[in-house]
This record gives C-alpha cells, structure tokens and sequence, in this order.
C-alpha cells in the first residue's frame, strides 16, 4: 500500500493540496512525507490525520532532544517573558553572552581556550561560507581540499564543497577545489575496501599535495565531516582523521571540521573531532547548538581572526530565542549524559541491524557512530564489485521509506545512490523506542523485499 494524502483527514488534505500547488518544486523532504504535524513530543509526531509517528528523522539530525523538550521550551518562554530584544543584528545581549560560555564549555578545551566564535546567517551552509571565507582571508589563497560524498550546503562555495553531482550539475562552474577519496570501506574508492582503503586515501593526498606538477596549486583550507550524514552515514576511522590534521599541519593548510551534523553528542561524543583526539583550526557548528531554532557559527583559531570588520555579515547573526534554546540544550545534554546515551543506544541499534543484515540479503552494509546510523540498501542478485559490495537499491529504499511510513516510522534516504536509510533519532530516545523503531524498521525491510521478489 502507497501512503497518499488521500488517508489524510480533510484539514490535512488541503493543506498538502495546496501545498502542492503553491510551493516550490525543489522541496524535498515534503515529497517523501506527505504528513501534515500538528503536534510533536520527544520523538513522537503526530499527524493532522491523528496518525502517530516515531520521528527518525530529528529534522535532519538537528533535534538532539527531540521535539518541544520542556528544558527548551522554557527557556523559550523565559526568554519571551524577559522582553529581551529578539533580533538585534549582531549586538551584545546577555542570550549571546550566555550562549557563548556554554559553547565553549562544551568545546574540547584546548580548543575553546583558545578560539573565537562568529555568528553566522542561521543556516550551516552560511557558517560553511564563512569558513572557507576565514581561511581564504588568512592564508591569502584561494582553493579548497574537499572529499568525495561530503555534503555542506546549497550556497556557492559549500556547494562547490559538496560532492553530489547532481545538485551541482546545472550550475554553471565549479570553483576551485581539488576533490580527494574519502575513505568508504562498503564501496572503497580504491577497491581495495577496509582499513587499506583509509590508509591509501592518506597516501594519496599527501603525494598530491607534494606533487609539482600534480595541478594543486596551495589551497586555503581542507574540509572535511568527521561522519559523512548526507553523503550515506560513512564514518571516517580516526586514524585517517589523524592523518589528514598531521597532513595539513605539516604543509600549514587550515583544516575546517563540518560538525553541522554531527554536533552535540550525536556521535557518542559532544563533538565527533574527539573520537580521534584532532584540533581542527575551524569547526563550522549549526542544527542541534540552536536546540530547534535556526542557529549557526563557525568556531576558529584565534590566530586566524585577521578578517575584517563586516568580512561575513547578515542580517539574522544570532537570535535570541535560538541562542537560549541552544544554551538550554548544549547544558542538557552534558549535565544528563546524553553522549554517553547516544554512544549506548547508538551500539544496541547497531548491533540488532547487525543482525537484521545477516537475516536479509538486502542489507549490504550497516554502519554509524552513535546515534548516527545508515543501512545501506542493495540488490541481491545484482553483480557484486571487486570488493564484494552489491549495486546500489534505490527504488527499494524509496519502497521502504513508504513502508515505514504506513508502520509509523519517519526514516529518510541519503548516500550516492539514495539507498541509504538514515537514522538519527533524538539522543533522549528510550530503550523502548529503540526496540519499537527496529522493529517497523525490520518488517518495513521485509515487506518491501518481498514486494519487490
Ligand atoms: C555536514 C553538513 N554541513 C552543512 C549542512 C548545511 O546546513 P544547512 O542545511 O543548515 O544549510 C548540512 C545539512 O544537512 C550538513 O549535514
């Protein structure tokens, strides 16, 4: 059964209709859920057609706490009763005040000690722009290093960043980036699959870079995410990550962390730089620090504060009721253990989608850090690579996405061939929740399988 607006109660019904008239074609994730939220609660939505949903989805990993926490809606409703000023451009408010110290309380410390924070556009992709605008500014060079599958954002230079082609492909140039392998053990850019392929990624860029006649003019910067989400929740072990700051120190290129994803404990650490022990120079932060309001900063260096006076400036740099939300959260989450839920729950998932695997044939690869989970979807009879890796499935993920929908369960697509199914649940989810969502996630598999055979 296909899900349509159809089931939806009328309310819902002329809200999607109109919707589908009045909005956008470039909306995207209105496509895959045809629901209209009237209510949400931790991880649970509920539709205008009383129907109930598990939310794996967080707003793209963006709800660290789920929907409406009281800690964060009372520091909304506080911050309303005040009567502070809610925009105020970029000027000094006790909100930004407060909001900084918890930021860089939550920063590993070496760092923060010696950082500084700018407010960017409230959306990652300005805080991206920023970055490569810092580095560019302190380097007096103009290209990047990016990598293969990494996602930053839709504005011109996080998408020259990004590695998908297809959202690059109808505009016009490409700026100046020199893409490298990232390491992706399923489908290895080597071949060779495994730990080799991470270690031969390394070798390559160093030899790259080296390479007077390899095309690489000095760049200003290497960005990278410490967990590709977008790109298929692809995890780069930490001695790559190690390497790739050993590379970059050594040849004085600043390397910017993408944690616009991965922040906030989603990984089963605060910050995903600390599984490998790295000091980037900038760490480009927004979703989860904003605790559900539109927040974004890039966290750098001090060293490298030699921009200008209105070098990256916007209108909306900070908002207040996003910067108590986000202190809220940023304190909830340490003060309640909640990287170490995430790093718990994160491994109980993991370890039962292990185990779905070995039962469905469709499951070519499980993979993640903490609660940042992909299960990446395949056909079993298609021809497997050189290094055993199925062809992608992406008409069954979209078959399966529906099934979990009709089970009550929100779960999007992401990866190279949108056959990866993506689970970022909150990182307040239950242990009953865990087992309710693998379970929909199990049966919507096995349905879809069977539908397909
Ligand atoms: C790693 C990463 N960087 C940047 C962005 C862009 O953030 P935004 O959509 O807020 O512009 C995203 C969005 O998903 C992301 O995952």
């Amino acid at each position: 059964m296909t899900l349509t607006v159809d089931t939806a109660t009328p309310a819902g019904d002329g809200i999607l209709r109109r919707q589908r008239i009045r909005e956008s074609a470039a909306r995207t994730y209105a496509r895959s859920f045809p629901i209209v939220p009237v209510r949400a609660h931790g991880m649970t939505v509920e539709g205008a057609d009383g129907r109930r949903y598990l939310d794996c989805l967080s707003g793209a990993g963006t709800l660290a706490l789920g929907h409406n926490h009281p800690v964060v809606l009372d520091a909304i409703r506080r911050t309303l009763d005040s009567g502070a000023p809610l925009h105020l451009l970029d000027l000094a408010t006790a909100e930004k005040d407060d909001f900084t110290t918890a930021l860089f309380e939550s920063l590993p410390r070496e760092f923060a000690e010696r950082a500084r924070v700018h407010f960017c556009g409230p959306a990652g992709t300005d805080a991206v722009e920023a970055a490569l605008k810092l580095t560019q500014t302190a380097t007096g060079r103009r290209g990047a290093l990016a990598f293969t599958g990494a996602y930053h954002g839709m504005t011109a230079g996080a998408l020259a960043v990004t590695g998908s082609v297809a959202v690059k492909e109808p505009l016009p140039g490409g700026g100046e980036v020199t893409r490298l392998p990232y390491p992706y053990p399923y489908r290895c850019p080597f071949g060779v699959g495994g730990e080799r392929g991470a270690e031969l990624s390394a070798a390559y860029t160093e030899r790259l870079l080296d390479d007077p006649s390899g095309g690489v003019v000095p760049p200003a910067a290497m960005i990278l995410e410490a967990v590709q989400g977008e790109g298929g929740v692809v995890p780069a072990p930490d001695g790559w990550l190690r390497a790739m700051r050993r590379i970059t120190a050594e040849r004085r290129i600043p390397l910017i962390v993408d944690e616009v994803q991965t922040g906030v404990g989603r990984t089963g650490a605060m910050w995903a730089v600390e599984h490998s022990g790295i000091l980037p120079d900038a760490m480009v932060l927004s979703k989860a620090i904003g605790g559900s309001l539109p927040l974004a900063v890039v966290v750098y260096r001090e060293e490298y504060d030699g921009w200008r006076p209105g070098a990256h400036t916007g209108t909306f740099r900070g908002n207040t009721l996003a910067m108590a939300a986000g202190a809220a959260t940023l304190r909830y989450v340490a003060a309640n253990g909640l990287v170490e839920r995430a790093a718990l729950a994160g491994a109980r998932m993991a370890a039962r989608l292990d185990g779905l695997k070995g039962r469905l044939p469709v499951i070519g690869d499980v993979r993640g850090r903490g609660l940042m989970l992909g299960v990446e979807l395949v056909d079993p009879a298609g021809e497997p690579d050189g290094c055993g890796a199925l062809p992608a499935d992406p008409a069954l993920a979209v078959r399966v996405r529906e099934a979990c929908l009709e089970r009550g369960l929100i779960v999007e697509l992401g990866g190279r061939h949108d056959a990866v199914l993506r689970l970022l649940p909150p990182l307040t989810i239950t242990d009953e929740q865990v087992e309710a969502v693998l379970d929909r996630l199990a049966d919507a598999i096995e349905h879809a399988a069977r539908a397909a055979a």
